[in-house]
């Protein structure tokens, strides 16, 4: 299995590289944030619970993440495997993301972290606010949060990733097609030859 995180903070591009991602490796694609809009459109219990963290940029409680993402896997019948766009966002859910991996001989083949200047950042999210319809991405004070959020809690995850040697970064600025190019560099070169 070829199994990535696409990391990096909000507005970095990682909705929208996982989708040239998956298009052309043929892997499956797991947004914990599409997965919790998805819910919340609809009202389940899961989508009210998680609309009072994502409206303020806080992060849905581990165990809930957690347990949702592991339901995700064991319904996938694609066996090529996973990208991972905002999930783990904590170390706990890092070690989660091992341990259900592990349950199927697989594991987490490389994070790949995209390097984007928070201002620009802020631009970008502003700009998709205006017809994502996303509540986080309207207000600024919202995306400052989800900014310290990221700092505090899902940063650290890097240093889990490259201590055990997987974790690329590449840079995030540029034209969609340049950075999916250098994706693809950091990809092929964690590739079996
Ligand atoms: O990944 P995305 O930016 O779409 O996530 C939107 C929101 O969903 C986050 O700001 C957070 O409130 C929530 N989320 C979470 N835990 C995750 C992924 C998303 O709490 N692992
Ligand atoms: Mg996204």
């Amino acid at each position: 299995m070829l199994n990535i995180i696409l990391f990096g903070p909000p507005g970095a591009g990682k909705g929208t590289q996982s989708a040239k991602i998956i298009e052309k490796y043929g892997l499956t694609h797991l947004s914990t944030g599409d997965v919790f809009r998805y819910n919340i459109k609809n009202e389940t219990d899961l989508g009210i619970l998680a609309k009072a963290y994502i409206d303020k940029g806080e992060l849905v409680p581990d165990e809930v993440t957690n347990n949702m993402v592991a339901d995700f896997i064991s319904r996938s019948a694609n066996d090529k495997g996973f990208i991972f766009d905002g999930y783990p966002r904590t170390i706990a859910q890092g070690q989660n993301l091992d341990a259900v991996l592990q349950k199927m001989k697989a594991t987490v083949t490389t994070m790949i972290a995209l390097e984007v200047d928070e201002n620009e950042l802020v631009k970008r999210l502003l700009e998709r606010g205006k017809t994502s319809g996303r509540v986080d991405d309207q207000n600024e004070d919202t995306i400052r949060n989800r900014f310290k959020v990221y700092q505090q809690e899902t940063s650290p995850l890097a240093h889990f990733y490259s201590d055990q040697n997987k974790y690329m970064g590449v840079h995030g600025m540029g034209t969609i097609d340049d950075i999916f190019e250098r994706i693809c560099l950091a990809i092929e070169a964690k590739l079996p030859a």
